[in-house]
């Protein structure tokens, strides 16, 4: 059994689309756990009991969000050299660039030496279909990809 831990932060709801759409393209592969989280019920060990992360993250003063930093601090110095080569892809929900966001998430999992599988998904004003549809792929190839052994 493989897992696919899922971490996200939001004030609102767009965040929550995003990994839930995951998760939801991820469902459909029995070999694999999906496990759903926000920032501050997760920790160190979820990082280290993961195959596989996705982060999601609004945008906020052009920059993660205040609980994603700390979720990535807590996590940082426990599971830097343990998780290196682990696949892992960004959600980024923002009201008009993202960049910040995406930027500051990629300089930190740098550190942790994951593997990034995909460009994050930026969900811009509003979550699309379309971008459901990305993230519903994103989650099913991830589980997939863990079941096949590729990453
Ligand atoms: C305090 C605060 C700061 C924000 N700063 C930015 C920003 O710097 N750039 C941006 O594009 N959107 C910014 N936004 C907009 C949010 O990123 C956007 O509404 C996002 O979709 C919210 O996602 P959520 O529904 O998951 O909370 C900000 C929102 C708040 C509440």
């Amino acid at each position: 059994m493989k897992t696919l831990l899922i971490v996200y932060h939001t004030r609102g709801v767009k965040t929550t689309q995003l990994a839930e759409a995951v998760a939801k393209g991820a469902g459909g592969e029995p070999d694999v756990r999906v496990r759903l989280l926000r920032c501050v019920d997760a920790g160190p060990q979820d990082v280290l009991g993961a195959d596989a992360i996705v982060l999601g993250t609004p945008e906020n003063f052009g920059y993660m969000s205040g609980m994603m930093k700390d979720f990535l601090e807590r996590i940082f110095y426990e599971c830097e050299g343990k998780v290196a080569g682990r696949p892992w892809a960004l959600l980024v929900s923002a009201g008009q660039d993202g960049a910040g966001a995406i930027s500051s998430v990629e300089r930190i999992v740098t550190g942790l030496r994951l593997k990034k599988v995909q460009e994050p998904i930026l969900a811009l004003k509003e979550v699309t279909p379309e971008i459901l549809a990305r993230c519903e792929e994103l989650g099913a190839a991830l589980a997939a990809g863990l079941v096949l052994g590729v990453y």
